[in-house]
């Protein structure tokens, strides 16, 4: 077995590689030149991603492309989307395309609160917590005006604290249950500091609250901490159109094609195997674009599934109905975002993607953030109940696979015009560009 190493984050960067690459691979040479290869020439921003985290060895690029044609309640956008997979970019810029000629997107957000909670264990009588609570509560928001002064001047700040009696789930176990408006920040920052000094006042005052008993004084704090889940931060994004204006594909009528979308969605509704895969492909599009423009996406993927869980079951996030001739496609999702602080201001591509967007505030980037989600899953659907998906996916496999086997942009050419009419595998590729360049050398 291999030793454990001590005092791995005080070493150098380039320690810690010379670490790596003697300890796990076979050619230390050729990982240390896969890993440095990344560096960036320019050391200022090397440095800035360098300390972005610990222990950082290089960088992990991510392909940032955009979106155009993107017309959302009147307004025109090219959105920024960070992401690896191949179709993705290219199906949001099809059904924003579609779209474009069709009215466009139509969102609004609905509401933005964010919860946090101190999560704490008392001993005792309930009625002499609640009189306690009710009489610290001002106390409670007076601690934290260093914190919050600033938010406040915006209009935001500290909404409500709640007392919440948890007992019959666990014993013990109350709640301190915050509701806040954090404008254009994400606000887990913010929330987080409250909360611990909502922590630190609670116990302190315990200590000395006349009324209770030497066990009902001791409050153990848990934890304090913000709630990722944010069913009252939600924007709606929705799509409509006659039926007769929906399908440009001849092979299906406008009104079969209808149809059969709203089944996929009554499917993906009903039947939670469906219901993840359906999702995960509204996310493709969330995730990419609240990546590029620095927004924390495991925090937005948590939230969104769990409310996609709302009513005990998985179930999709979307919506589709044909009424009076018209068809109309939506969903509503909790987006926490922030388009000032954290990396916002550090990242020079999330500055990038924010001036491309028009330096949005948070309610609008979270109105373009659904718009993008709807868009793509619009067009997984489109290509799932017409061609199938594997079309569209196999173009771009096809291009990976070449570019893996070094191909000639001649070489390309010739292989997409060959694998039009026939099957691509990653085999099938390989033979089929040996004989290209069998036939070429001859
Ligand atoms: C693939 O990344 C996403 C899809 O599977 C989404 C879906 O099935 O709706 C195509």
């Amino acid at each position: 077995m291999r030793k454990p190493i001590n005092g791995f984050s005080k070493l150098s960067k380039l320690d810690k590689i010379k670490w790596i690459t003697a300890t796990y691979f076979k050619d230390a040479d050729a990982a240390t030149q896969a890993i440095k290869q990344y560096w960036n020439t320019d050391k200022k921003l090397q440095q800035l991603h360098d300390e972005f985290i610990e222990n950082t060895i290089t960088n992990y690029y991510l392909p940032f492309g955009v979106a155009p044609n993107f017309l959302i309640n009147g307004k025109l956008y090219t959105i920024p989307m960070a992401i690896e997979e191949s179709s993705v970019v290219a199906a949001a810029s099809n059904a924003a395309k579609f779209w474009l000629d069709r009215g466009g997107f139509k969102t609004e957000v609905i509401s933005t609160t964010k919860i946090g909670q101190v999560h704490f264990m008392y001993h005792g009588d309930y009625e002499k917590l609640q009189k306690f609570f009710t009489s610290v509560k001002p106390k409670l928001i007076e601690d934290t005006q260093q914190i919050t002064r600033s938010m406040e001047k915006r209009g935001g700040g500290i909404l409500d604290i709640e007392l919440k009696n948890k007992t019959k789930d666990l014993k013990d176990y109350y709640q301190l249950h915050a509701t806040f408006e954090t404008l254009d920040a994400m606000g887990a920052n913010f929330i987080n500091s409250c909360l611990e000094q909502f922590a630190k006042t609670f116990k302190s005052e315990a200590l000395h609250c006349v009324h209770f008993s030497e066990a009902e004084s001791h409050i153990q704090i848990v934890m304090s901490i913000l709630s990722n889940y944010v069913p009252n931060c939600l924007v709606r994004a929705e799509v409509s159109c006659p039926v007769e204006d929906l399908n440009e594909d001849t092979s299906m009528s406008s009104e079969d094609f209808a149809q059969k979308f709203v089944q996929a969605i009554k499917i993906a509704e009903i039947e939670p195997y469906r219901a993840v895969t359906h999702n995960k492909g509204i996310m493709n599009g969330i995730d990419a674009v609240v990546l590029a423009t620095g927004n924390d996406f495991r925090a937005v993927e948590a939230g969104v599934h769990a409310y996609a869980a709302r009513h005990g079951k998985y179930s999709s996030l979307s919506h589709a109905e044909i009424k009076n001739g018209v068809f109309k496609f939506w969903m509503e999702i909790p987006l926490a975002l922030g388009t000032v602080g954290g990396l916002t201001n550090l990242h020079p591509l999330v500055k990038v993607a924010l001036e491309m967007l028009g330096q949005p505030t948070a309610k609008e980037l979270m109105q373009i953030v659904a718009a993008a989600g709807l868009a793509q899953n619009f067009a997984a659907l489109r290509s799932l109940t017409t061609t199938g998906i594997q079309e569209g996916h196999m173009k771009m496999h096809l291009m990976n696979i070449l570019n893996q086997l070094n191909a000639t942009v001649k070489e390309k050419e010739k292989m997409v015009a060959y694998f039009k009419n026939n099957t691509v595998t990653h085999s099938s590729v390989e033979a089929a560009l040996s004989n290209l360049r069998l036939l070429a050398n001859n």
